[in-house]
């Protein structure tokens, strides 16, 4: 299966009921063979609208990250735990997480990328351990199948507590230092 032909099956999805208020399928966008991806929690309004991840006010701040760091939208990939936004951007329930996990850990495959990283506790808790604490845990290294896996704050968290930016800043320096030396071929 290529990527182009999952995100035209998710497309067409109604394996949970968020299906029924969706205006976009939100797959995901990026360099598909990404070796940084980064995994949101599921789209809000402005996602669902455009059909397309982090592209609200969460987004606006999530790109000043990745413009500070040298990084592009075009160069990393980014998607989310689930690809329809739910209705009042309440936290996706445990049934629809599981329903969309299949296209996410497929997404993950064909991209293969060297490192994931988890904005928010959401996507930690369904990636690293349900009991993931976002507080305490944030910029640890875990893995995933086999990929280094690690979560930093979720922007919108940032939005309403910025208090704790430099928290993120300092997990994006740990991010981008990883990644940086996996390109140049170092050890981490
Ligand atoms: N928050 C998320 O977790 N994902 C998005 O795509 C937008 C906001």
């Amino acid at each position: 299966m290529s990527l182009d032909l999952l995100r035209e099956h998710c497309l067409d999805c109604r394996a949970c009921g968020l299906h029924r208020t969706r205006t976009n399928v939100v797959f995901g966008v990026g360099n598909p063979r990404a070796d940084l991806m980064f995994v949101g929690e599921g789209p809000g309004e402005q996602e669902d609208r455009r059909g397309e991840p982090f592209v609200g006010r969460a987004g606006q701040l999530f790109d000043l990250y990745l413009d500070a760091f040298g990084l592009s939208r075009a160069e990393v990939y980014i998607a989310n735990i689930v690809k329809c936004r739910p209705p009042g951007n309440r936290d996706p329930l445990p049934e629809e997480e599981q329903a969309c996990m299949p296209y996410l850990e497929e997404q993950i495959r064909l991209i293969a990328p060297r490192l994931l990283v988890c904005l928010g506790r959401i996507a930690a808790m369904r990636l690293i351990r349900s009991d993931f604490k976002i507080t305490r845990e944030h910029g640890l290294w875990f893995d995933w199948q086999g990929i280094p896996i690690t979560a930093t704050l979720h922007p919108a968290a940032l939005l309403r507590n910025p208090a704790q930016k430099p928290l993120c800043f300092e997990d994006f320096k740990s991010i981008l230092q990883r990644y940086r030396a996996l390109q140049e071929g170092q050890p981490t």
